[in-house]
């Protein structure tokens, strides 16, 4: 299937292509050498953190809260740019994640949207960038479009808690998917791709003998409200905000700092609450 080619700079070409398409991709963010330098700080910090948990099942939520070269990337110019065409020139980061698949691993993602669990009010306010830092490939579980699903309902999920399933509450969209329509997002290292928060994706297992690193990295505009959880956090990474709805988090002056810690444990209750919501407690783990 086509890739929706970027020719630099971005501009209102581009954002008409996202809104028909409901995605963009790929994107020249960073050079492979600077790509290949920030995965060796992730795979540093992981060794430091150990066993010790910082997010959601499988996942490593807000990194760009506790360390400094996540912080670095989520203000990326390049990933702004595009962001700003979309959103406008005042933005929040609201989410962040690195989905990391291991070497010959089950992990996946079912088909979902993401703002069915967001608690947030306005859709076009919302965009997610997707920054590959290995090669992202069909055969490593690269993600998977329907294009211009971003237009369609927003479609019931049901929950099946499935343990290699990397969402929260295992949560499947309930399509049938038509696999000769797919797109399939692959990616060289430091190329990012964007997605529209009703685009229905998804993305399967790693078969390859590699790691597949994404940092997933979720931006809203000011005017976007929490609807669900009764507080909730963001980082200012470009304009301003005027409309003061989300606490703003400081940038990390530190790797895995307390302070930054605290911050991370309240986003992550706070979130938790939206993304949770209508499960009974036994269920959400
Ligand atoms: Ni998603």
């Amino acid at each position: 299937m086509r890739a929706t080619q970027i020719e630099q700079p971005i501009g209102t070409v581009d954002a008409a292509r996202y809104r028909e398409d409901g995605y963009l991709f790929p994107v020249d963010v960073m050079d492979a050498r600077e790509a290949a330098s920030y995965r060796s700080e992730l795979e540093t910090l992981e060794q430091r953190l150990g066993d010790s948990k910082v997010g959601n099942k499988a996942q490593l939520n807000f990194p760009q809260v506790i360390f400094r070269f996540a912080n670095e990337i989520v203000r990326q110019p390049r990933i702004l740019d595009v962001v700003e065409s979309i959103l406008g020139p005042d933005i929040l980061v609201w989410g962040g994640t690195f989905f990391t698949k291991e070497p010959h691993t089950e992990s996946y993602v079912s088909w979902h949207q993401d703002m069915r669990y967001w608690g947030l009010d306005d859709e076009e306010g919302q965009v997610s960038a997707w920054l590959a830092l290995s090669p992202v490939t069909m055969a490593n579980g690269c993600m998977r479009f329907v294009p211009g699903s971003h237009r369609g309902e927003m479609v019931e999920h049901k929950d099946t808690f499935a343990t290699d399933n990397f969402l929260t509450r295992g949560q499947e969209a309930a399509v049938d998917i038509d696999e000769d329509a797919l797109v399939h997002v692959e990616l060289e290292p430091g190329q990012a791709s964007f997605h529209h928060g009703r685009l229905l994706h998804a993305s399967g297992p790693n078969r390859s003998d590699e790691r597949r690193i994404g940092f997933a990295i979720n931006y809203i505009a000011p005017h976007v409200r929490q609807t669900v959880a009764k507080e909730d956090f963001a980082m200012l990474v470009r304009g301003e905000d005027r409309y003061g709805h989300f606490h703003h988090v400081p940038p990390p002056e530190t790797d895995l700092a307390d302070a930054a810690m605290a911050w991370h444990n309240r986003i992550l209750t706070s979130q938790n609450e939206a993304i949770y919501d209508g499960v009974d407690a036994g269920a959400a783990v």
